[in-house]
């Protein structure tokens, strides 16, 4: 068959079951052949070896089944970087780098007007695949005035740690980054700093709030999707953390889900009256991260 055949026919296949069918298409055949998407367009009337149809057409049908591209092509996109993923971890999600925009933004504040005289620490709550922490400390790596000292990927799952290190390492920033295991802030000391927290914890409820489609939930690992009852049981949990062992930051960002805006309100409320809250739309018009301010 040739190339623009094949994608007919995966576009055919998919689009019984899903949107983006197109692209899904182009992106399985494209990694098939070790080509790029534009190359496929550019070359619709070349003929595809019978080995590559076989194995387009395997994929085609774990697509239909539910399964992510990315877990078969074992790549996902964020924040303009190429990250390794597999079973172990969440796939990254486009909203997600709101976080990372908004950390930026206040890193580039910090070189412009700190003194420099101090770098900061930043924890990545939850880090999964890495993308976050490694997507921020790779945009500071090239500065002359990196603000960045300490970055720390965390997890509770030993699995998606591996992963983790695997994309550290593709990265290059093993002298930056540090991934280890920890319940949420567990690893910080009693009165500790860590001037930056950012975390996208799994905030889909069991009970109230069970939000989450079924490919979702059948592929990705529930340690990533289920945040409690609410689900918001986790972050609760860290903003607990933060209180008892009074931990002293300056910044903290999270994600929470669809419909949990006024919970999340209330919970900021509660544990940080005294500092200066927000929450924030994605482009959606969805509430979607707060941030934490802390006076001192
Ligand atoms: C929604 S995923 C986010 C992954 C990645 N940070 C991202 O933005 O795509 C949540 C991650 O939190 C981790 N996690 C779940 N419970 C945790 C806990 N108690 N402490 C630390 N990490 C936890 C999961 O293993 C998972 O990797």
């Amino acid at each position: 068959m040739k190339i623009c055949e094949l994608l007919k026919s995966g576009y055919s296949n998919i689009s019984l079951v899903r949107d983006a069918a197109f692209i899904d298409s182009e992106v399985v055949l494209a990694h098939i052949l070790g080509e790029t998407k534009e190359y496929l367009l550019a070359h619709g009337d070349e003929e595809v070896s019978s080995s590559d149809e076989l194995l387009f057409n395997s994929y085609i049908d774990r697509i239909v089944l539910g399964e992510p591209v990315a877990y078969i092509t074992c790549r996902k996109e964020f924040y303009g970087n190429d990250f390794f993923v597999d079973k172990r971890v969440l796939v990254p999600r486009p909203e997600t780098e709101m976080i990372v925009e908004k950390v930026i933004e206040f890193l580039e504040a910090v070189v412009k007007y700190g003194d420099g005289s101090r770098k900061l620490k930043l924890v990545d709550v939850g880090t999964g695949s890495g993308n976050i922490a490694i997507s921020i400390a790779k945009h500071f790596r090239d500065y002359l005035d990196d603000p960045l000292d300490e970055v720390f990927a965390v997890d509770i799952s030993e699995d998606a740690l591996e992963v983790c290190r695997i994309n550290i390492g593709q990265h290059g920033l093993e002298d930056k980054i540090q991934a280890f295991a920890s319940d949420l802030l567990e690893f910080l000391e009693e009165g500790e700093s860590c001037d930056i927290i950012v975390a996208n914890l799994p905030y889909i409820g069991e009970v109230e709030d069970r939000f989450v489609e079924k490919n979702v939930e059948d592929f990705e690992p529930n340690v990533a999707l289920f945040g409690g009852n609410d689900g918001l049981e986790l972050y609760k949990k860290m903003f607990q953390q933060i209180k008892e062992k009074d931990v002293k930051f300056r910044l903290m960002i999270g994600e929470f889900g669809f419909a949990q805006g006024e919970k999340m309100k209330e919970l900021l409320s509660k544990y940080f009256e005294q500092d200066e809250w927000k929450i924030e739309e994605d482009l959606a018009g969805i509430p979607r991260i707060f941030i934490v301010k802390k006076k001192y």
